[in-house]
């Protein structure tokens, strides 16, 4: 494991003008100050948002900081596969690079089993299925000059998630926290084969996972607080009390999109107590996050269900 030689803060960021990423999920929490960080540090940003309405509200945010930052909006539901393939088409059609996607967006402990516009279960086809079409569709953009970056934001709720292909989309039984567990399992899995996959061809990219800790955002309440009762009453401030900032959960994000000693197929989270808050250091997730036999029978379900296959010829 390369780690930093001291307490890494956003201050470190090198410069990163000329640069352009794309976040999902970027109007609010992680992905908010990860682009407010990055366009800080000269990056160009696409904030790409299911509700246009908070994307531009974010965007205005990041202005009254950072009033030279180059920040859009772009319309993207991952629920969706017809939205996630007309976001990329939007984006390829301007003819531009990306140097960074961070695949951020997502949906936690959703109290009744909820399902996406193609009728995937909301947490595996938000998290993943949705970031694994974009990512496929994206990457021509990504891999037209290199070095680029794809990040993806999984969680320490990985740990004890199971994969079940007999009943991946939880029909049988649904259970909010192990479907949360099983998409954040899934980001892993996902974001390490496609490092393995990238590297085989050659490509000028690389694959990173990254996951904040416990942070204080709208995650909790968007999520197990809407089902009312005792957790949606528990939740929330019980995660005020523990959980660091929104800001700094977005740390290791910040960290492995930016410093030069980042390596493809790594995973980056805080160095505290369980990994729960701290400094962005390299991590190891769980054993069967490295499982290659089970990335690669996730990668053929998820090409079959999003109907993207990946290209790895810039
Ligand atoms: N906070 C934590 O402690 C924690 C811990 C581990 C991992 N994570 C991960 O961190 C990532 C960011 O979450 P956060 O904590 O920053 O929560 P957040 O503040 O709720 O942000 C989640 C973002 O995802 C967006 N989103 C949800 N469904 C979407 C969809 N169908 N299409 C496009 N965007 C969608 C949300 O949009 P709306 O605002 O429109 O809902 C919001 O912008 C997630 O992947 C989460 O699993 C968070």
């Amino acid at each position: 494991m390369s780690q930093p030689t001291s307490r890494w803060t956003p201050a470190q960021i090198p410069p990163q003008n000329g640069k352009l990423a794309y976040i999902t999920g970027a109007n609010s929490g992680i992905g908010f100050h990860a682009a407010l960080e990055l366009a800080r540090a000269g990056c160009a940003v696409i904030l790409a948002c299911r509700d246009r309405g908070k994307a531009e509200a974010a965007r205005t945010r990041i202005l009254s900081d950072v009033p030279a930052a180059e920040v859009e909006v772009a319309q993207l539901d991952l629920a969706s596969l017809e939205s996630v393939h007309a976001a990329a088409e939007t984006f390829l059609a301007t003819g531009q690079r990306l140097d960074l996607l961070v695949n951020n967006a997502g949906v936690m402990a959703l109290p009744e089993r909820r399902t996406t516009r193609d009728g995937y279960e909301m947490q595996l086809g938000t998290n993943h299925f949705g970031h694994f079409a974009l990512t496929g569709l994206l990457l021509p953009a990504l891999l037209r000059k290199g070095p680029a970056r794809i990040l993806t934001v999984s969680s320490g709720a990985h740990r004890g998630a199971t994969m079940d292909f007999a009943d991946l989309e939880w029909e049988r039984g649904y259970k909010p926290w192990p479907a949360y567990r099983r998409s954040k399992l899934a980001n892993l899995l996902f974001g390490f084969e496609l490092e393995r996959r990238l590297k085989k061809a050659q490509a000028p990219a690389i694959s990173v996972v990254v996951h904040p800790g416990v942070s204080n955002t709208n995650l909790f309440a968007a999520g197990p607080g809407q089902g009312g009762g005792l957790q949606a009453k528990i939740i929330p401030p019980l995660i005020a009390l523990i959980a660091q900032s929104d800001a700094q959960g977005a740390w290791p994000t910040l960290y492995a999109a930016t410093m030069p000693q980042i390596h493809g197929g790594r995973y980056y989270g805080p160095d505290g107590w369980r990994e729960m808050r701290g400094y962005p250091v390299e991590v190891r997730a769980e054993a069967q996050a490295y499982d290659e036999e089970l990335a690669a029978k996730l990668w053929d379900v998820s090409e079959k269900l999003t109907g993207v296959r990946y290209t790895f010829a810039a």
